[in-house]
C-alpha cells in the first residue's frame, strides 16, 4: 500500500492519499479545498483511480475538497451517518469495510470530538482524525462533542489496536508527522493509560479554548460537502 501525507499549513491539517500499488485504486482521507491542485497532481502522477473520499468528521477549521474531487473524478464521498451531511454518497457506521484494489479500509466509529467522528484502519495504520492527535486530542466543546465518549473511543477502541500501529492524525501543530498506539498509550498527556476518565473530563472542561476562527465559514460549507466558492486559500 502506498501512502502519501499532505500538510495544509493554514489549518495545520493532514490529508492522506492511499493507493493499492497493483490496481492503482486509491482513496483520500480529509482532503482540503485549498490543496486541490496537489491531490490532482498526485492522482495524475500515480495514474490512480480515485474510488472514495473519506471524512474523519465534519471539519470546523477548513473546507473539504470533497465536492471538487467528486466533480473531477468518479470517487464517492463517505461520511458517518450521524454527520448531518446529506450530500454525501455513502453513510457509514462502525464496522463497515471498504476495498480499494487489494487493500482493505475498516471503519471505527470514534465519537467524542464530534458525534460523527470516525477513524479508519488499513494494514497497520490508523487514521484518527481529531479523536487522537499526537500527544493530544481534539476539543470536545462543540458539534455534539463529549469528553466521556472521546475517552471511551480512545481507550476501548483505538488502544485495543496493536501497539506498533502507526497513528496518522488529522492535525499536528508542532511539526510531528505520525505517532504509534504504543506511544500514545504511554505518553499522551491527556489520554495515556494511567489517566482516568474522570481526570480526562476535568482536563477537557478546563482547556479555556478560544472560539474557532473558521467555524462559521467551514461548518456550513462542509455540510454542503464543500460545494462553495472560496477565495480564502492564501
Ligand atoms: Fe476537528
Amino acid at each position: 500500500m502506498y501512502i502519501k501525507q499532505f500538510f495544509e499549513p493554514k489549518s495545520s491539517t493532514y490529508s492522506y492519499f492511499l493507493m493499492c500499488e497493483e490496481s492503482k485504486e486509491a482513496i483520500i482521507i480529509d482532503p482540503v479545498q485549498c490543496d486541490i491542485e496537489k491531490y490532482l497532481e498526485e492522482i495524475k502522477q500515480q495514474q490512480a483511480n480515485l474510488q472514495y473520499i473519506f471524512e474523519t468528521h465534519i471539519h470546523a477549521d477548513h473546507i473539504t475538497a470533497s465536492h471538487t474531487l467528486k466533480t473531477l473524478t468518479s470517487a464517492k464521498s463517505v461520511v458517518h451517518k450521524n454527520s448531518g451531511v446529506e450530500c454525501a454518497d455513502v453513510f457509514i457506521t462502525d464496522g463497515c469495510d471498504f476495498r480499494f484494489g487489494q487493500q482493505l479500509l475498516q471503519v471505527l466509529a470514534t465519537p467524542g470530538h464530534t458525534n460523527a467522528c470516525t477513524s479508519y484502519y488499513a494494514k497497520g495504520y490508523v487514521f484518527t482524525g481529531d479523536t487522537l492527535l499526537i500527544n493530544g486530542c481534539g476539543r470536545t466543546d462543540f458539534q455534539g462533542g463529549s469528553a466521556e465518549k472521546l475517552y471511551q473511543s480512545v481507550h476501548r477502541k483505538l488502544f485495543t489496536l496493536p501497539s506498533e500501529t502507526i497513528v496518522y492524525p488529522a492535525h499536528d501543530y508542532k511539526g510531528n508527522f505520525s505517532s504509534s498506539i504504543g506511544h500514545e498509550k504511554e505518553y499522551n498527556p491527556r489520554l495515556a493509560l494511567h489517566i482516568s476518565q474522570e481526570e480526562f473530563i476535568h482536563i477537557m472542561a478546563n482547556l479555556d479554548l478560544a472560539y474557532p476562527a473558521q467555524i462559521d465559514q467551514a461548518l456550513p460549507a462542509n455540510k454542503l460537502c464543500g460545494r462553495v466558492q472560496t477565495s480564502d486559500c492564501d
